[in-house]
């Protein structure tokens, strides 16, 4: 297997993604408007994690860009639960790939106490023999949901995936708090926005 003829099409849907997206950001923050995207950030996934999920799951070598889903992953942080759903409307929206599937990690939090919104696309990529595409994994989630995930994700890491079942109890519970970080935050951001919309229509009856 020829590995880096393989990730070289991800490589470079991950490298264009990334672009896109920060574009996104960019136009926000010259229109002074809230921006829904935090930071972007992507991966390829190292070849030892490949190998391990397609042993893990059963899945045959020469499958590997149709079954496996995230060999390219990008990433989409933002700071509120409801940025979410703004950037997901922006994906949607996109001509420049198919959406594949959608998982909502959201409405219903995986066991473990993981939420996050993720997108399958598959991605053109033009490469010296034509066209090829690719499929890449987008995950859509708030700071806080970010946090628990990547705490997490450490801890599965250490532990070979059997954590300790104290350390579950820790994770719950901090899954729960990430959970009500976001809740909180949605309501002071309603809070601002609803002062500055009294703010401008003050404002605007002093202009008169
Ligand atoms: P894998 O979980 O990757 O084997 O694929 P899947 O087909 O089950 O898809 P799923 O949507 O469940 O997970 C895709 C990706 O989401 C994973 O590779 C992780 O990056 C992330 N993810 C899913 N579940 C968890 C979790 O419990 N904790 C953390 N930290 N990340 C998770
Ligand atoms: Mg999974």
């Amino acid at each position: 297997m020829n590995w880096h003829m393989f990730l070289t099409p991800y490589k470079q849907a991950v490298d264009e993604l990334k672009v896109k997206l920060k574009g996104i950001r960019e136009q926000y923050q010259k229109t002074s408007k809230h921006t829904p995207i935090e930071f972007v950030t992507g991966r390829v996934k190292p070849v030892s994690s490949i190998l391990n999920k397609a042993e893990r799951k059963g899945i045959p070598l020469d499958h590997l860009d149709e079954n496996m889903q995230d060999v390219a992953g990008v990433r989409i942080v933002t700071q509120f639960v409801e940025d979410i759903e703004t950037v997901v409307s922006l994906i949607r929206r996109r001509k420049d790939f198919e959406i594949v599937t959608e998982r909502d990690y959201i409405e219903e939090k995986k066991p473990s106490g993981y939420r996050s919104y993720h997108i399958v696309l598959r991605y053109p990529v033009q490469t010296i023999e034509g066209e090829k595409k690719v499929l890449v994994e987008l995950q859509v989630r708030t700071l806080s949901m970010n946090f628990w995930a990547t705490i997490e994700h450490s801890l599965r890491y250490k532990y070979s995936g059997e954590i300790p079942d104290d350390i579950n109890m820790r994770l719950q519970r901090a899954s729960e708090a990430a959970f009500w970080l976001d809740e909180e935050m949605s309501i002071i951001r309603d809070e601002v926005r609803e002062a500055q919309r009294i703010i401008s229509a003050k404002q605007e009856q002093n202009r008169r």
